[in-house]
């Protein structure tokens, strides 16, 4: 068998990242939204004001992973990363000054200092080091709703070039762990970045953007997935199942798509692996093979490529890259 050549193993960052954190969604219906992620979903409500819920999943000790803003239209105001200390928020303002990507210190409720910046692509990043701390749920089996969800786990991004974003990501300490190639060009479609030690914080799509694809949550058993299917199919959210279930080829993940009332959509997804070794290898995958979209050959539907939730106060711009992906007849 072939030797594979692992990649230098990269063990020095400008500064460190622990993981992907939270997102923050405008909606236009808090109540609406309630229904779906806490009454349908199962998360949990940590906090709730007239503007505001904040959420968490079952696992999760942070205060919250998911804010939910009252808003005129749906969007996304955030894409949050905790980091493991506060030393390193200076450091990672140092990082993008030095990059010419305008910084500004905050205090979001339940957080201490907080550090805002948009990547070149207009994407708002928030850093933080620490969250106000809440028991663990995690043996509270009572409270298990829904489909169980264990925690947040990373967001997929549509970006208008994918191989920048790759690059710059790449520069801030993520390591490459899948990327799909087009072999014609080399030109890269789509590539999955770990921080934490799983396939993914942060995955990038090449499509009109940037806009958010998905946010992502941990469940423990593809089970409950199944479970969840026959209680949204039957309580008015059949609509909301986008794709799914199924298996990747990337990632191995088991997953569902479900869209929730303002668009945005949303995987529940079970089964990667570990990738902590630093010198762990990238696989690489071809556009045109089925097995890459769904290890069971589906392919993805048309809306798959085409909807995403808009960052507010970023125009999304068509992809430089014109590749063109298997698609559901
Ligand atoms: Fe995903």
């Amino acid at each position: 068998m072939a030797k594979l050549m692992p990649p230098d193993p990269q063990v020095e960052f400008p500064f460190r990242i622990s993981r992907f954190s939270h997102v923050e969604y405008g909606v236009r219906d808090l109540n609406a939204s309630r229904k779906f992620y806490v009454d349908t979903m199962g998360l949990v409500v940590t906090h709730e004001d007239e503007g505001c819920i904040r959420l968490r999943a079952l696992e999760e000790r942070g205060h919250h992973c998911l804010r939910l803003v009252q808003a005129d239209r749906a969007d996304v105001r955030a894409i949050g990363f905790k980091v493991p200390d506060d030393s390193e928020l200076d450091r990672a303002r140092e990082f993008f000054e030095q990059r010419s990507l305008e910084t500004a210190w905050c205090e979001p409720a339940f957080m201490e200092r907080a550090l805002r910046v948009r990547d070149p692509w207009g994407v708002p990043l928030e850093f933080y080091a620490r969250m106000d701390r809440l028991p663990s749920l995690h043996q509270q089996y009572r409270l298990y709703r829904g489909v169980k969800p264990l925690r947040i786990d990373h967001a997929n991004l549509f970006v208008p070039d994918v191989d920048g974003s790759t690059s710059f990501y790449g520069s801030m300490g993520f390591r490459l762990t899948e990327y799909t190639e087009d072999a014609e060009t080399g030109r890269k479609w789509a590539s999955w970045m770990h921080r934490k030690g799983n396939v993914h914080d942060i995955a990038f799509t090449n499509g009109r953007g940037p806009r958010l694809h998905h946010s992502a949550f941990w469940i423990s058993n593809p089970l409950h997935i199944i479970e969840f299917l026959d209680l949204i199919s039957t309580t008015g959210y059949l609509a909301s199942i986008e794709r799914g279930p199924g298996r990747h080829g990337i990632s191995n993940a088991f997953f569902l798509y479900v869209i929730d009332p303002d668009g945005h959509r949303i995987e529940l997804y079970s089964s990667d692996y570990q990738t902590v070794d630093p010198e762990h290898e990238p696989i690489k995958w071809d556009i045109d093979d089925p097995a890459r979209q769904t290890l069971w050959g589906a392919p993805a539907p048309r809306s798959w490529f085409n909807e995403g939730s808009v960052f507010a106060g970023t125009e999304p711009v068509e992809p430089v890259y014109a590749g063109t992906p298997i698609v559901a007849p």
